[in-house]
């Protein structure tokens, strides 16, 4: 596989919450992975240790390993193709934004054989490979080999659609709208007891795929899950054949949210979901067939990665941006990418609101190369919205600001009113956070935020949960370990606050060491909240305290030599366990960059049950797959049985392209 391409990727795929020094760390512990699989992983891992962390420049992400080394998708776009699209004088050049629509393939031909050959010419063979996958953010080759019409699984038939309210359901990023990610006793249909016995049932492999990012969602006996390369796919639950795959004009790492639809004939359930080119969609259930299409936001960077919800009608759907990833090439135009949520009409996909995080950005001042610079910026939504039923509300966190200064609702909880959009309060938990890649280090530009901030993003979402007394609390945690209750009652009071990982001694004004926490999210039952730690591990905190009730944490795996000494090949630093956490009664999930799975005791964190997914798998539709890191999405659990992708490509080492389906019944 081309590094080029498993590189631009990532940079699609990125979510906020990996910044470089993230990256940098996930290299080293691609380099133990490598050790631990053996020749599987040989090739990858000569390339991480070609490239140790200890000599990388700690700001820009390594999007493109070309032959210039650090050049990137969006940069040579910018440097090689803005001033012509999106170049606001031009007539008849499609925009940024439309051409990220396009496939790979008619990209890459326009680049060779098209209206875009004289450009393409000026470029290397890799960058018109990596232009083409980075602007469409799929890979070459993945539309005709991810369509479900040529796999060999099809299910025999396609009974109607049973009401996915009638049975247990894992619908969307969480069972409920509260983002709780925990799933009942009935729901699960799976004891604490029996967690141990679960087996591998059947995979699913991604043709192509690169990235096995989407939740899974489980709703009337059929999975509905996204992809990297652009497909979702509607698979029968219990046995992994194949009923319909839809293409998306960008990958889909959203979770699929199932309900019901009116106007549209026959078609009584709709999947929604949104892609990395800000598109949201509504597809029959059934057949895949479209139902609308709506983009609900035009800046051509601007993406969809949290599940949509659903509810009574309206589809609420949080945006983000991949600006600040190489924003500060000074043939940018720096910044103009914001953060929202915006609310659809189910039915129609016809725009209720839109409310953004930050006011309007207006020109500030010219670069050192007289490229015009915009404030403010920022505030992407990366996270799912949360749903307040009861206060009429909706919530979400927000991340970082791109330009100085970075407004008061950046790095926030917001609460939104569910009807109007009007701001209700919020709560900010980082002030001055102005960050932007490629600022920390000798590639600084006067693009850059004065001081590059602490990348304080609220990547996860807020978990609503009642307490024993009637009280409720908003919950979530940051990346530099704090965890916080907020009371939707008062405005987003701070119940409780607690660090959950310090930061070492003398480490204060490290970068780094305000990078250890809370990603993705957790889960919380009636009593605690769980999260999986960035450093590692795990912890349980009382969700009326916030009283750290254990920790957990895991070995970090090794395949010894034979006289049981550590190969000279392998740097052990952690496993990075912040991926989302999945609960049930008596239990928590939560998997790692090292590819295993955990399902611990939820009263005292001991290990129930693990399994090492970064390997190779057997596919129900013959496709060559292997499980990687696991740093986003956490288990669904339904009917007794666990769903899970593995392989997310924040390193080519760790990438992965497989579905994997668990039940306690061996197969
Ligand atoms: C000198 C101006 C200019 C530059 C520089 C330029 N383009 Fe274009 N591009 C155009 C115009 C004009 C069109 C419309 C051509 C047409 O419709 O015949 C176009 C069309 C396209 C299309 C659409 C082709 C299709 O199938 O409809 C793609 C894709 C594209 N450009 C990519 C790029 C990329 C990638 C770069 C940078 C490497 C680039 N362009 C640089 C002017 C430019």
């Amino acid at each position: 596989m081309a590094v080029g391409l498993t590189s631009d990727l990532e940079q699609v795929g990125l979510n906020k919450g990996e910044s470089a020094v993230m990256r940098k760390t996930l290299r080293v512990v691609a380099i133990a992975a490598a050790g631990l699989l053996g020749c599987l992983y040989s090739s990858d891992a000569v390339r991480a240790q070609q490239a140790p962390a200890s000599t990388q420049a700690p700001p820009a992400p390594q999007t493109a390993n070309l032959a210039t080394g650090t050049e990137t998708g969006i940069g040579t776009f910018q440097t090689h193709c803005m001033g012509c699209h999106g170049n606001p004088n031009m007539e008849r050049v499609p925009s940024p934004d439309t051409i990220r629509q396009m496939s790979p393939e008619r990209i890459y031909d326009a680049l060779t054989i098209g209206a875009m050959k004289a450009q393409g010419e000026s470029l290397t063979e890799d960058q018109r490979k990596m232009l083409a996958t980075f602007l469409s953010g799929r890979p070459l080759g993945s539309l005709k080999e991810g369509d479900a019409k040529d796999m060999p699984n099809h299910c025999a038939s396609n009974p109607p659609l049973a009401d996915p309210s009638a049975g247990p359901s894992w619908n969307g990023w969480s069972p409920d709208i509260v983002d709780s990610r925990f799933q009942d006793a009935k729901g699960a249909g799976l004891t604490a007891a029996q967690v141990p016995q679960l087996k591998l049932k059947w995979a699913f492999g991604y043709p192509t795929g690169l990235s096995a990012f989407g939740q899974p969602t489980i709703v009337s006996g059929r999975v509905f899950v996204g992809s990297d390369i652009g497909y979702v796919y509607s698979l029968d639950a219990s046995t992994g054949c194949i009923y319909w795959s839809y293409q998306a004009k960008g990958s889909v790492r959203t979770a699929v949210t199932i309900e019901r639809v009116k106007g549209h004939g026959a078609t009584k359930y709709a999947a929604y979901f949104g892609d990395a080119h800000a598109n949201v969609y509504a597809v029959d259930a059934q057949t895949g067939a479209e139902l609308w299409v709506q983009k609900v936001d035009d800046h051509f960077v601007a993406r969809i990665t949290a599940a949509p919800k659903v509810y009574k009608d309206r589809v609420y759907v949080s945006v983000s941006s991949s600006e600040e990833f190489s924003s500060s090439n000074l043939d940018y135009s720096c910044c103009t990418g914001r953060g929202s949520v915006v609310a659809l009409d189910a039915n129609t996909g016809a725009q209720v609101w839109k409310t953004y995080v930050v006011d309007t950005p207006k020109p500030v001042r010219k670069n050192s190369k007289g490229v015009q610079q915009y404030a403010p910026s920022g505030g992407s939504i990366w996270n799912s919205p949360t749903i307040d039923v009861k206060r009429g509300a909706v919530y979400v966190g927000t991340g970082d600001g791109q330009t100085d200064p970075a407004p008061d609702t950046t790095d926030s909880i917001m609460a939104l009113d569910l009807k109007t959009g009007k701001i209700l309060w919020f709560y900010q938990a980082q002030a001055g956070d102005a960050f932007m890649g490629g600022c920390n280090g000798p590639d600084r530009t006067d693009n850059c935020p004065k001081v590059n901030g602490p990348d304080q993003d609220i990547g996860n979402s807020p978990i609503l949960r009642k307490l024993a007394g009637g009280k409720s609390v908003v919950v979530f945690g940051m990346k530099n370990g704090t965890v916080t209750a907020l009371d939707p009652d008062r405005k987003g009071a701070v119940v409780w606050s607690v660090h959950v990982v310090e930061i070492p001694k003398g480490q204060e004004n490290s970068f780094a060491a305000h990078l250890n926490g809370v990603v993705w999210g957790g889960a919380a039952d009636e009593q605690n909240v769980y999260y999986g730690l960035q450093s590692g591990g795990m912890v349980a905190l009382k969700l009326a305290t916030g009283d750290i009730v254990w920790r957990a944490t895991f070995k970090i795996p090794v395949r010894l030599n034979e006289d049981g000494s550590v190969p000279s090949n392998v740097t052990i630093t952690r496993v990075i366990n912040s991926a989302a956490a999945t609960a049930m009664p008596g239990v928590v999930f939560v998997a790692g960059s090292d590819g295993r799975l955990h399902a611990l005791s939820s009263v005292d964190g001991h290990i129930l049950w693990e399994y090492d997914t970064a390997r190779p798998f057997a596919t129900v539709n013959k496709v060559a797959a292997r499980g990687g890191a696991i740093s986003s999405i956490g288990p669904s659990i339904v009917n007794g049985m666990l769903f899970i992708g593995s392989g997310y490509a924040v390193t080519g080492s760790n990438s992965g392209n497989v579905l994997l389906a668990f039940s306690t019944e061996y197969r």
